[in-house]
This record gives structure tokens, sequence and C-alpha cells, in this order.
């Protein structure tokens, strides 16, 4: 199974290079699933339903997210339904949405599992017990599973790619939205890579407007911080596993947008 996964679409920039280019991926990349974190799509933060049903039609399987997840309060009735999204698995019982969702390709089925960490983060249920208790759920069902670690620290993502190490296809890192040159298949089979990076305007800090936030920055003065416009780029990784869910091989990929 040959599966690209995009990390986190940033604004118009980002959503609008994943819509135009999604198909073209999938030929090109000779893709059985596209998977992508969405949190920051609508204006950097949150996913509007429009936007969800959108990259669903451009040819996206399924949908990460991650702190931002209900940002834009108008999906979480989606959230309610959708087998296409998760919210992370170690949020409390009573947030919205799914721990973990399976979703068809042809290559046959693929689980998706999203994880919150814990460091410089707002507090969370333990994400160890969390996979633990969705891949008990998942049990047989696939082999092929994609976890998504949503993270600050790259420690805290190498503890859940070690923990998860065979247990899984990959587990590729989100959310400091700045690629890292470490992705490898480890010992055990599983691909690793701490942050894939996003998919928007790396000419941007995170995403934003570099003056803006480099106002705010020094003079304390808050203001909104635009979703910057250059340099974009789509960022993830492309993950190919063998029929027992371990992974063959795992590739950085970053492709430059014109805009
Ligand atoms: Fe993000
Ligand atoms: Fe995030």
């Amino acid at each position: 199974m040959r599966i690209l996964f995009l990390g986190d679409i940033v604004g118009k920039p980002g959503y609008s290079a994943v819509l135009k280019h999604a198909e073209e991926l999938r030929k090109k990349e000779q893709l059985d699933a596209l998977v992508v974190n969405a949190e920051n799509a609508s204006d950097g933060s949150g996913l509007m339903p429009r936007q969800y049903n959108r990259l669903l039609e451009a040819g996206v399987d399924a949908i990460t997210l991650g702190d931002h997840i209900y940002r834009c309060r108008e999906i979480i009735p989606v959230l309610e339904t959708s087998k296409r999204m998760v919210k992370p698995a170690n949020y409390p019982g009573d947030a919205t949405g799914r721990t973990w969702t399976i979703v068809d390709t042809p290559a046959g089925p693929l689980g998706i599992i999203s994880l919150l960490g814990r460091v410089y983060m707002r507090p969370v249920d333990c994400p160890f017990d969390a996979v633990d208790a969705a891949l008990e759920e998942i049990g047989d069902a696939t082999k092929h599973i994609l976890v998504d670690v949503h993270a600050e620290a790259t420690s805290d993502k190498q503890l859940l790619g070690r923990y998860l190490d065979g247990k899984v296809t990959a587990v590729l890192g989100t959310h400091t939205h700045v690629p890292t040159a470490d992705a490898h298949v480890m010992e055990h089979g599983t691909a690793f890579q701490c942050d894939v990076g996003m998919s928007g305007p790396y000419d941007s800090i995170i995403g934003r407007d570099v003056r803006r936030v480099m106002k705010t920055t020094r003079s304390f003065e808050p203001c909104h911080f635009h979703v910057a416009t250059g340099d974009i780029r789509l960022c993830g990784a492309i993950v190919e596993s063998k029929a027992n869910g371990h992974a063959k091989s795992i590739r950085r990929f970053e492709m430059s947008v014109s805009e």
C-alpha cells in the first residue's frame, strides 16, 4: 500500500494547493491512500464543513486534526458522524469524534489514529494508553495503520514512535509545521518522521505573516496573525507498506506550488 500523508494544511494557500494537486498526486505517486492533517485549514485554525467536503471530493481519503480540532465549531456535527475524520484518541471520552477509523483503499483497509503529545501542550490523557485501546479495538480489521503524532517535542514523538514500532505501519509527526530530516523505517518495521512539515506558506513563521508575529512578539501588543502567502509547499511523507502492514520504505515528500 502506498500512502501519502500531508502535514498541517495552513489557510487558503495550503488548502487550495491540496485541492488543486490531490488528483494529480494520486496518479503520479501511484497512491492507494491520501491522508491529510487539516487542523489549520480555515484561516490558519480549524476546519470548516465546506472544506471537509471539498477535500474528500478532491480525493482525500481521511483527515486528522490536532489541538485546533474544535476551533471552527461548525465541524463538531460533522465529527459526530464522519468516518473519514478522527479526533485525538487521547482526548476526553466526552470530546466529539472517533478515536480511530478505517478507510477502504485499492490495496485494502487503512486504519487512522491521531494522538496529541504532552510536552508544552494542554494536558491530555496518556497517548500510550489511548493508542493501546485504539489498537485493541481495531484488532484484526487491518494491518495497515497510520498514526499522526501531533506534538511539540521531538522526544515526545520519538518515544511514541519507539513504543509503536512493529505495531503500526507509520508514526508521522505534525504540529510544529517544520519538516525534520529523520524519515526512516525503525527496527521492527514502522516508518517514522518527527514532523512531516506543513502544507502551506513557508515564507512565514509556521504559516503566519512574519511581520505581524514579530511585532507582537517584540511589543507584546496582540494582533491577528494573518496566514502568509509566499513560498507555498505541500509537505508530507510517502510510506509504502508490505502485506503484513510493516513499512517497506518512507520518503520525505515536498512539492513547491506556484502561487
Ligand atoms: Fe498545525
Ligand atoms: Fe497543532
